[in-house]
């Protein structure tokens, strides 16, 4: 089929670039004239993991191309996604003036059409916003939906990092479609998919989406609640989560006791549904603790240190890991931010050190020491924090800190294998009692 895609973000190119590979003819549209460049160029704007080569190979088979004529790329195809960010207000709220704007732009080349096509929201929002506010927009050129054209709701369930792995191997595809017609074509869409296809009306995909998010960060903030427990008892939650991970019906993942979950979405999302639920008069207690767990973690990460250092004053801590997780320069509501804060409120003196995402945070906390190198970061500190799950931090072993004054390796993501190091190391982690 012929599709266009609106937003050229982690959503939008991976599933532009995934919808190719599949043997989809694809026009990805932005505003901005260098994304659109750089992608005709086979230079994604974005890092994931193997996105460059299979740009590469899209783009020179002919089956992606980009531009900025969004009535033209409508034209030309039979359906558009909308992929275009969604972030949170100041009360929690979805922010929709992005997909409002791409909307209006798209209602207005649907106005010009005359063949049947079909709407498709990729983006995340609350519950009734495509069938509310996006379907008003659509039919403000008078055409109606379900007559004129189609209209779905398809969320994305993609980890930044390993968004294209997620795109071509889903666990699941959930379609919510106006009508059978919306319905049917959207399917075929994702024909060649090997993967369970849920086919439902547009707010079950809308909530199907919210209520993934919400889950996945209950598991989180649910075993940093257990972590706390563990500490005082003198068990490591982390053994206690491989028990428990057993049962098939919860299973290991997500259930990793740490300073806490960031990124673009768990925050985003749980506020947001959080939001929804108070604006229809429902309390939403568990999502509220969800939420305070999270901020409570990063600060219960740096009195672990001082339970181990005393006093943090004038003492230099470094933290490794400055991204909200490995594999990604992306610092959006990373739990390094709150640590690094708390550090400085108790007057440490902080390097910071990240592969990727050290540009970025610095823009936010200029006032820290920036290494060059994990040595560098390592030097001279009397405790290290380890913030994320990058790989250059699991390679990690007694050797490397040699530098360090004082050797107190707190381990906030487990990437360490704690055998492997030399006697004179003082670890420490989350979750793990006995820290006395
Ligand atoms: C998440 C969802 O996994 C994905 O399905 C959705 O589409 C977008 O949001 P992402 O935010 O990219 O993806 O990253 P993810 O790998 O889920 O990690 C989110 C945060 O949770 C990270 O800060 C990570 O460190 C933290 N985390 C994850 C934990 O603290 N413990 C865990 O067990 C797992």
């Amino acid at each position: 089929m012929k599709i266009s895609i609106i937003g050229t973000g982690y959503v939008g190119l991976v599933s532009g670039v995934g919808f190719a590979k599949h043997g989809h003819e694809v026009i990805c549209v932005d505003i901005d004239e260098d994304i659109v460049d750089s992608i005709n160029n086979a230079i994604p704007p974005i890092y994931e993991e193997g996105l460059e080569e299979l740009l590469e190979k899209v783009v020179d088979s002919g089956k992606l191309s980009a531009t900025t004529d969004l009535q033209g790329a409508v034209e030309k195809t039979d359906i558009t996604f909308i992929c275009v960010g969604t972030p949170s207000r100041e009360d929690g709220s979805i922010d929709t003036s992005a997909i409002e704007s791409a909307t209006e732009d798209v209602s207005e080349a649907i106005d010009e059409k005359n063949d049947y096509h079909i709407v498709v929201v990729k983006s995340t929002v609350t519950p009734g916003t495509t069938d509310g506010l996006i379907k008003s927009i659509l039919e403000s050129s008078g055409k109606k939906v379900g007559e004129d054209f189609g209209l779905g709701m398809n969320p994305e369930f993609l980890r930044e990092g390993v968004a294209l792995d997620d795109f071509l191997d889903p666990d699941r595809i959930v379609i919510g479609g106006w009508d059978e017609k919306s319905r049917e074509t959207i399917k075929r869409v994702y024909e060649s998919f090997d993967a369970p296809k849920l086919v439902t009306d547009i707010r079950t995909a809308e909530m199907i989406k919210y209520t993934s998010n919400a889950l996945l960060a209950t598991k989180i903030s649910f075993a940093n609640e257990m972590s706390r427990i563990c500490e005082e008892v003198g068990i490591d939650v982390y053994d206690v989560m491989d028990g428990v991970g057993l049962d098939h019906r919860i299973k290991r993942d997500f259930l990793n006791a740490g300073p806490g979950f960031g990124g673009s979405c768990f925050p985003k999302d749980v506020k947001a549904i959080k939001n929804l639920a108070k604006k229809n008069d429902i309390k939403a207690e568990l999502l509220e603790a969800v939420l305070f767990i999270n901020s409570q973690q990063p600060i219960h990460t740096v009195e672990i240190l001082e339970k181990k250092l005393g006093d943090l004053k004038g003492k230099n801590v470094t933290v490794l890991g400055l991204t909200f997780k490995g594999g990604t320069d992306d610092i959006r509501e990373t739990r390094a931010l709150p640590i690094v804060e708390s550090l400085l409120e108790k007057g440490a003196k902080v390097t910071g050190y990240d592969p990727k995402g050290m540009d970025n945070f610095s823009e936010v906390i200029p006032s820290i020491n920036y290494a060059d190198s994990i040595e560098e970061a390592l030097k001279d500190a009397e405790a290290c924090i380890i913030q994320n799950d990058w790989d250059d931090f699991s390679k990690l072993e007694g050797k490397d800190f040699e530098v360090m004054k004082n050797k107190v390796v707190l381990d906030g993501r487990r990437v360490l294998d704690e055998e492997k190091l030399d006697k004179e190391i003082k670890y420490l982690s989350i979750g793990k009692g006995g820290l006395d």
